[in-house]
C-alpha cells in the first residue's frame, strides 16, 4: 500500500473525500492526520476512520515539526497532502520531505495564492476580481506559500455567480475529485518531472 500523511486545520471535507475514495481503497492508506490544532473537526473524521491524529507545533502538548519528521520516517509515509493546512511549512522540513509535500488550494495558481490567501479570502479576492473562471490547484509544497509546481488543475466556470461563497462551494466540489485523482496517479507511479513541468503518464 502507498502510505500518505494529512495535514489539516479545520472542517477537513478534502480528507473525507481521500478516505472514501473508492479508487484509492485498495491503493492508499492514510496512516497520519496531523493538524496545527489541539482539536479540529478533521480530527473527528479521522478518528471515524480509525486514523492517528497529531497536533504539531511548537505549543505544549504539540509534538514539534523535528519529532513529526522521524514519525513519518518511522511509518514509511510515501506522500505527505496538505489538505486545507495553514501554517507554513518549515524550510527544512520541505528540504527532508522535497517533492513528497502537495497542497490543494481553491483557485487557479499562480492567481490568487500566497499569504493570508485561504478560505473564503481566496474566494473573496476572485469574485472581486471579475475572473469568469476559478478552479482548484493541486501543487509541489516549496518553502514559500503555493509558489510551487502546479502538478493538477481543474476550472470551474464563475461567469454566473452572485456571491464568493458560491464560488467557493463549486471549487469544492471540483477539489473532492482532483485530490482523489491526483493521489491516484502519483500512487501508481505516473507522475514524472520532464525538465520543467511535471507530467503524468498516461
Ligand atoms: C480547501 O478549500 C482547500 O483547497 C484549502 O483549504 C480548504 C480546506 O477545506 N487549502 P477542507 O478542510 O478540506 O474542507
Amino acid at each position: 500500500m502507498f502510505s500518505i500523511a494529512v495535514f489539516v486545520s479545520g472542517r477537513g471535507s478534502n480528507l473525507q473525500a481521500v478516505l472514501e475514495s473508492p479508487k484509492l481503497k485498495n491503493l492508499v492508506q492514510v496512516k497520519a492526520v496531523f493538524s496545527d490544532k489541539l482539536h479540529c473537526p478533521a480530527f473527528d473524521i479521522a478518528e471515524r476512520y480509525s486514523v492517528s491524529t497529531y497536533s504539531i507545533g511548537e505549543k505544549e502538548g504539540f509534538i514539534t515539526f523535528n519529532d513529526a519528521k522521524d514519525l513519518l520516517v518511522t511509518l514509511n509515509i510515501d506522500l505527505i497532502v496538505l489538505a486545507g493546512f495553514l501554517k507554513l511549512i518549515p524550510a527544512d522540513f520541505v528540504k527532508s520531505f522535497r517533492n513528497k509535500i502537495i497542497n490543494i488550494h481553491p483557485a487557479l495558481l499562480p492567481s490568487f495564492g500566497g499569504s493570508g490567501m485561504y478560505g473564503i479570502n481566496v474566494h473573496k479576492a476572485v469574485y472581486n476580481s471579475s475572473a469568469k473562471v476559478s478552479g482548484a490547484s493541486i501543487h509541489i509544497v516549496d518553502e514559500t506559500y503555493d509558489t510551487g509546481k502546479i502538478i493538477a488543475q481543474h476550472c470551474v466556470d464563475i461567469s454566473d455567480v452572485n456571491s464568493p461563497e458560491e464560488i467557493a462551494a463549486k471549487v469544492l466540489k471540483v477539489e473532492h475529485e482532483i485530490l482523489p485523482d491526483t493521489i491516484e496517479k502519483i500512487a501508481s507511479g505516473k507522475l514524472y518531472f520532464d525538465d520543467s513541468r511535471i507530467r503524468f503518464k498516461s
